[in-house]
């Protein structure tokens, strides 16, 4: 199962795999921030609270747009984290912002 926060909203799903956790979000109707949807303007970044495990490896995207602090904080871009396993996970979208 997958757990999103969004601004305002909290929703666990199923997890899907193969897709990312803004895709999963925008599917389950929760106010995720994005604009790019390319792993540039960074709106979607959240912190995984739980299963980055299950996650892709932080990809080249991530590693240009997020400090190495905020990787080892466990921040990814929600447009470029994919579920690859299935899991419990928990994501919160923070935003800049
Ligand atoms: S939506 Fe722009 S970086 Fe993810």
């Amino acid at each position: 199962m997958i757990t999103l926060i969004g601004k305002t909203l909290t929703k666990t799903t199923e997890a899907q795999l193969g897709q990312s956790l803004l895709k999963i979000a925008q599917e389950a109707s929760v106010d995720w921030q994005f604009n790019c949807s390319r792993g540039t303007c960074a709106r979607c970044r959240c912190i995984i609270l739980e299963g980055a495990d299950y996650l892709s490896e932080v990809n080249d995207a991530e590693w240009d747009r997020l400090g190495p602090d905020e990787l080892d904080a466990g921040y990814r871009l929600g447009c470029q984290a994919v579920v690859e396993q299935d899991g419990n996970i928990k994501a919160m979208n923070k935003t800049y912002f």
